[in-house]
């Protein structure tokens, strides 16, 4: 519960919450919204007859083709509004990735369209190779290598088509529910009547096209000119403006993404036979107080892109929308998915995917909007965070605590009591008298800070950051067009800057300059050791309608809160991390960690899934959400380690941090009102358990850091749902409470519920398993096939896929910079068939000249030359793929004796564990040199063992004295 007592500003307000068990009531249902009724009555008219038709068509005789055919236009015209003009535009990308844009044009108003402008990371660049077939009834296009892609544009009804190999993909406006509603003026509407009469003998045949109008657009006037919802109206200067389009998967029976949703990572349905929810899904950021672990409701971010997959092919979409969207799903079949999309304003524009693999998805989904920029390295680390630390005392004593206890930890967190009046930037003087000291402090152990910067300026003028803002005009409007608009939130009265206004840009990145500026604020109390959390940017409004703001304020350009309400969020935390990353003398990579997020955020900020419950369901959601956004693009993700709100009891604290632990995001954070809960304050057990999962996190720091190259550079999730790296098993589409880690290996099932002793872990190939502790084998078969391993309080349940190497650090340190120097383990895991490979990546961790090859990229590989000789090599992998890029910077610059590679240069090897040997070897040595190995031979099973729970052979060769940036072979015989 948020605490009434500190909030007594607050308290006076309608915003009640310690009084109101603000839930499901305060966000609209689709019933409650107009244009999602609208939206889902004219799907519900559709469903009942068969005898209609969509109203849109394409001319031919419009077609207009760029030079190189990549870009065809058309006009397009709604039968039921002859006078009424719509443009289409599809542009093949080179990959493939078809883009569908359809406007209104010479409307009464402009649609807004500049979501995409935001969204994308560039222009894409368009295909060379297409050429159109045009035919009487529709145009069509054969491209991709192996010409297996077409894409038909049906003109009348007008219907978009992706085929493969002759297969429908992806079919828009196949159930004809495309709806661009057009500009109109409130009077402009005749009734049928007049118009019958004023057209005489034309009347009868008006009449009809009245009545289908009436038909297609309902026969009222639904919430057009101004809508209601609790206390709240909203204005609606421009009419109706949604866009309804359904979108069908016709061989495709999963659907997965659409982020922010408690729920399953394969969509529940919502309409169709006994849907499982009965609304649709919702991307309208919100702030739920309390959010449920199994809804459609919409939260803090929205990604609206969407796989569909099936064993044949996955593809994806992309709806570039910022505006609020519903979206319906049914399973008209086993092997097909329908969706509906409903969005209240905006253009058309909709990025097809064409797949046909996870990974093809993932790559044309990074090439639109981008991948995450590797993070800081200490970002990786655990983040220890609460409501709040309450003074610079207070974050030394739980710093020393943790040294105390050997437990590490990267970054302490301050939430909103470190502000004076909840004045972001200004430090309370009573309990923060020593910002900078305290900085150094934590910063001497080589940790981070991170401080809260929330968007809601307190409108004061003592307050300098509100003063100036106001004073150049960056704050958003209200629906006026002048003045400021004013809401409540933490700060009580306050208002918000415009951050679509560009003019905000560099006076925002001004803001967090450690330096004295020659004019205005800049934040002096403050150090390159402190990063920052952007939370409530939804944004959070707790006197506005839906706890956040009205739709009609207006943003820069005169644009709609209700165009851009999605995209928001994303250009608070995108100019902070500008900000953060500019403010010293050399740029370093900012931490900024962000609630609300949209498609792009995931370029350069990590998220979590706000303000769950301590609760063993929000437990196990957390996954499944933190699965979502990676789906999603949006990969540096986590929920909060304990829940936010509750008071964990010391088993689910537990449960709880071994969930975090395997978070790309893993942070420790809790309510005001609970009970202190860092893990020194355990009792015994639990204190030395979690010190483990902690020290686990960090010994596998550097499998992490590599997960984040390739993500960085592929797109492909740092932690992979199943379907994503088994896209042919059908078994485990469905699986959303197990994962595997970056390209690694790591398979990992978490245990979510109370008292468990064991779980079921589901094995999806014919591949042998080993436990990550035990070493015990456990074999899958072709079909896959569960097994049921122990899962004590102190166990999680980890296994290394046979054929994998794993580089570890394993000694403790408080902090994972302290790590720099120390040496690596590697576990080789042989596959069945007596192989393995892994990659290592490092570099600096901290700022850019990774991008200058400044890193060190490595693979391990074992071989077996011979049945009775394994090699284990270590070379070079950055060189020999001088094409790959790095956050999508080319190597070109790639040198092996790099100043990062020199820097670590005597970074040795210090062990090498192998499993799954077949017998105790005669002999290891390093190649070329005669000297035998320290070796130990632990009998056991072999990799081609098929008996599950033996435990495998163990070799561990000891200080094998060869280096990580060096060349060798270790040659066991
Ligand atoms: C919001 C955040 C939560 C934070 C609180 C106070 O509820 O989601 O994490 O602690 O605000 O800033």
């Amino acid at each position: 519960m948020r605490s009434v007592a500190l909030f007594g500003v607050l308290s006076t307000f309608i915003w009640l919450p310690d009084a109101i068990a603000v839930k499901s009531h305060d966000f609209k249902t689709c019933s409650q919204s107009g244009f999602c009724r609208r939206g889902r009555a004219l799907a519900a008219r559709a469903e009942e007859t068969t005898s209609w038709n969509s109203p849109y068509s394409i001319d031919p005789s419009s077609l207009i083709f760029s030079p190189d055919e990549a870009l065809v236009s058309a006009a397009v015209k709604s039968s039921l509004y002859p006078d009424i003009k719509f443009s289409l535009e599809l542009r093949i990308h080179e990959d493939g990735v078809v883009r569908v844009l359809m406007d209104e044009i010479d409307g009464l108003k402009q649609r807004y369209n500049e979501a995409a402008d935001w969204a994308l990371v560039s222009d894409p660049r368009l295909s060379k190779t297409i050429n159109w077939t045009t035919g009487k009834k529709d145009l069509r296009a054969v491209y991709g290598d192996k010409k297996d892609i077409e894409l038909v544009v049906q003109y009348d009804p007008l219907r978009v088509t992706l085929l493969r190999n002759k297969k429908e993909q992806i079919v828009l406006n196949g159930r004809g529910l495309l709806h661009m509603e057009h500009f109109r003026t409130e009077t402009a509407k005749e009734t049928s009547e007049e118009v019958a009469s004023e057209e005489g003998g034309e009347g009868q045949e008006v009449l009809q096209v009245e009545n289908v109008r009436a038909w297609f657009e309902g026969d009222t006037e639904d919430a057009y000119w101004s809508e209601s919802f609790s206390s709240w109206t909203d204005s609606k200067p421009k009419g109706p403006e949604s866009l309804s389009l359904d979108i069908t998967f016709p061989n495709h029976g999963h659907v997965y993404g659409i982020p922010q949703h408690a729920t399953n990572l394969s969509l529940p349905s919502t309409t169709g036979e006994s849907p499982s929810y009965s609304d649709p899904f919702r991307l309208y950021n919100a702030d739920v107080f309390e959010y449920l672990a199994s809804s459609p409701m919409s939260l803090y971010g929205s990604i609206p892109v969407m796989h569909a997959h099936s064993a044949d092919s996955t593809v994806g979409l992309f709806n570039a929308v910022g505006s609020e969207t519903w979206i319906d799903i049914s399973y008209p079949s086993e092997k097909s998915t329908q969706t509906h999309w409903i969005s209240e304003s905006g253009i058309m524009d909709i990025s097809l995917l064409p797949g046909p693999t996870p990974e093809d998805v993932f790559a044309q989904y990074a090439r639109l909007t981008g991948t995450t920029a590797l993070p800081p390295h200490w970002s990786l680390g655990y983040h220890q965070c609460r409501w709040n630390y309450v003074s610079s005392e207070d974050v030394r004593t739980v710093q020393k605590r943790f040294d105390e206890e050997d437990m590490p930890v990267d970054v302490f967190w301050l939430d909103i009591e470190y502000a004076q009046d909840h004045k972001y930037f200004i430090w309370e003087p009573k309990t923060f008298p020593d910002p900078v000291e305290m900085t150094n402090d934590v910063a001497a152990n080589a940790r981070k800070m991170v401080v809260i910067v929330d968007p809601h300026l307190k409108r004061t003028s003592d307050y300098p950051v509100y003063q100036e803002a106001s004073d150049f005009g960056l704050l958003v409007k209200p629906n006026s067009g002048e003045g400021e608009y004013e809401g409540w939130c933490w700060s009580g009265s306050s208002s918000w800057i415009d951050h679509f206004n560009p003019a905000s840009w560099d006076w925002w990145i001004s803001k967090f300059k450690t330096t004295k500026l020659d004019s205005g604020f800049s934040w002096i109390q403050s150090t390159e050791d402190v990063h920052i959390w952007n939370d409530m940017n939804e944004p959070s409004i707790f006197n506005g309608p839906e706890i956040t703001m009205q739709k009609d304020t207006i943003h820069y350009g005169g644009w709609e809160h209700r165009d851009i309400h999605n995209i928001n969020g994303m250009l608070f935390h995108n100019n902070t991390a500008a900000a953060v990353r500019e403010r010293g003398d050399i740029p370093k990579r900012p931490f900024v960690l962000t609630r609300s997020f949209f498609a792009g955020s995931q370029r350069i900020s990590a998220m979590w899934t706000g303000d769950n419950l301590g609760t063993w369901e929000h437990m196990a959601v957390g996954i499944k959400m933190v699965l979502a956004n990676n789906i999603a693009g949006m990969a540096f993700a986590g929920s909060d380690v304990g829940g936010f709100f509750g008071n964990p009891e010391p088993e689910m604290l537990i449960r709880w941090y071994q969930v975090g632990i395997f978070s790309p995001f893993f942070r420790a954070h809790a309510h005001i009102d609970t009970k202190r809960r860092e893990p020194f304050l355990l009792d015994e057990p639990y204190k030395s358990i979690v010190r483990d999962l902690l020290r686990l996190r960090y010994t596998m720091l550097p499998i992490w850091y590599t997960a984040f190259r390739e993500n960085s550079v592929t797109g492909l999730p740092i932690v992979r749902p199943h379907y994503v790296v088994f896209p042919k098993d059908s078994t485990g589409f469905d699986i959303d409470d197990q994962f595997f880690i970056g390209s690694s290996g790591i398979l990992v099932k978490p245990v979510t519920e109370k008292e468990q002793t064991e779980v079921t872990v589901y094995l999806p190939e014919d591949q042998v398993y080993y436990d990550y502790f035990t070493q015990q084998i456990y074999r899958g078969t072709n079909k896959g096939k569960h097994i049921t391993v122990p899962a004590e309080l102190h166990q999680v349940p980890v296994f290394i896929r046979g054929g994998s190497i794993l580089p570890t650090r394993e000694r403790p340190r408080r902090s994972s910079p302290l790590m720099k120097y120390d040496p690596f383990t590697l576990r080789v895991a042989l596959s069945k068939s007596g192989t393995a490979r892994g990659e290592l990546y490092l570099d600096d961790g901290i700022t850019y000249s990774h991008q200058q090859g400044e890193l060190v990229w490595r693979e391990f590989a074992a071989e077996q030359p011979s049945r009775k000789t394994t090699r284990i090599t270590n070379r070079d992998l950055a060189s020999s793929k001088p094409d790959t890029a790095v956050d999508g910077v080319d190597l070109v610059k790639y040198d092996p004796k790099n100043a990062f590679a020199k820097d670590i240069a005597e970074v040795r090897v210090e062990k090498v564990v192998v499993l799954g040997l077949s017998s105790k070897p005669g002999s290891v040595k390093v190649d070329g040199k005669g000297t035998e190995l320290r070796w130990e031979y632990i009998p056991g099973a072999a990799a081609s063992e098929k008996k599950d729970g033996a435990a495998a052979s163990v070799l561990i060769i000891k200080d094998p004295k060869v280096l990580v940036t060096e060349e060798w072979a270790i040659v066991i015989s």
